[in-house]
């Protein structure tokens, strides 16, 4: 049997039914832009995060668009991001006017480290970008002491903890996804912003709606960037699961270690204090191609992230500096390769992935 690299379709099949309810429920309520399924999901991913301020918009990339406008950010700012990331995390940047201003990762973590950022600061940054790459949370607590305001890209780590407080509720405010293969997925594109600011919150809910806030006046040039009523009454469906659908991921990441997968290849460290989301399950090989072409062959589900990362993509090159070198992101894209996860993956489904890479690495 092929093991794929995800399966939210498992987790799902015994909530078909209320979901079914729920979206009917909105079909016969009339109501399909920010209404009340939108308002109680907000409410209660706020609660589920510990932040005052939980407001739905279209997708994960526009959420940091706009949390970059209300943080402040303004044309031809500087934003310090990790190469090694998602595209959309530095797109979303020069979207809203400013420069993305690329950083190296910790090899181990993957993620930005006070170093790594501190190494990109100019007089012109204005905000930092720190993404929780893989479902693993970065250290925007301490990213704070540097004296800019940091958004949190939490879109891979829903479900996520570090040092007992939630991802999504470390750092100024924070970006949520709910692309449907995210760990709370919704059934079209979704996203969050999460903040503990009154101010940054009032300005978020203005530009999502195109500047305004009384549908009448418009004081910015803003977005029309709303998650939708649908959505929302799945969403609502979905988030009371997302802890046991975080500790399946976990159990599975263990399974990994348990058998043995580290005699093969270098496993993900989990940093003190932190509970990953195992959105990815990723490692390292130095021939990762290799054994991913291999793995294939066998029925893994597995694929390499971010091979060109995103100083050396030719959209960012206005913006990447000639000739940077950022190590621990040319080598992690070099060698990384993500093996199937997913918050029902069995110990022999994991059995059978091991089995299989040491075939091949
Ligand atoms: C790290 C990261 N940031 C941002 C995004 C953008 O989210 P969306 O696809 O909902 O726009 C994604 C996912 O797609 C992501 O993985």
């Amino acid at each position: 049997m092929p093991i794929g690299l995800f399966d939210t379709a498992t987790a799902l099949a015994p909530l078909r039914e209320r979901i079914l309810e729920r979206i009917a429920g909105v079909v016969h309520g009339g109501a399909f832009i920010l209404g009340p399924e939108v308002e109680a999901f907000e409410a209660e991913l706020a609660s589920y995060i510990g932040v005052r301020h939980a407001i739905g918009v279209a997708n994960g990339t526009d959420a940091i668009t706009i949390a970059l406008r209300a943080l402040g950010v303004k044309p031809d700012d500087e934003v310090v991001v990790p190469s090694f990331t998602f595209y959309a995390s530095a797109e979303a940047i020069a979207t809203a006017g400013a420069r993305p201003v690329f950083c190296d990762v910790d090899p181990d973590t993957r993620n930005v480290t006070v170093d790594t950022v501190r190494a990109a600061l100019t007089p012109r940054t204005t905000a930092i970008v720190s993404v929780d790459l893989f479902g693993c949370p970065a250290p925007s607590g301490d990213l704070r002491a540097l004296g800019v305001p940091v958004l949190e890209d939490a879109a891979q780590a829903i479900g996520a903890s570090l040092d007992g407080r939630r991802a999504g509720s470390l750092a100024d405010a924070a970006t949520f996804s709910f692309y449907p293969s995210k760990n709370l997925g919704a059934f079209g594109d979704g996203g969050a912003i999460c903040t503990d600011d009154d101010d940054v919150a009032d300005r978020v809910r203005a530009l999502r709606f195109h500047g305004s806030r009384d549908k009448q006046t418009f004081e910015m040039v803003g977005y029309n960037s709303r998650l939708d009523e649908m959505q929302a009454a799945i969403l609502r469906v979905l988030l009371p699961e997302l802890d046991t659908w975080c500790d399946g991921r976990r159990a599975a990441a263990q399974a990994y270690a348990d058998a043995g997968l580290g005699q093969y290849l270098a496993l993900p460290t989990v940093p003190a204090g932190a509970e990953t989301a195992w959105h990815l399950y990723v490692a390292t090989h130095p021939r990762a191609d290799h054994v991913i072409a291999g793995l294939r062959e066998r029925g893994v589900g597995t694929r390499a992230y971010y091979r060109t990362p995103l100083h050396r993509q030719a959209a960012m090159s206005p913006y990447a500096l000639p000739m940077q070198s950022l190590p621990a992101t040319d080598e992690l894209a070099r060698t990384n390769l993500a093996l199937p996860m997913s918050p029902t993956l069995s110990r022999e489904a994991v059995e059978e992935v091991v089995a299989a890479v040491a075939a091949v690495a």
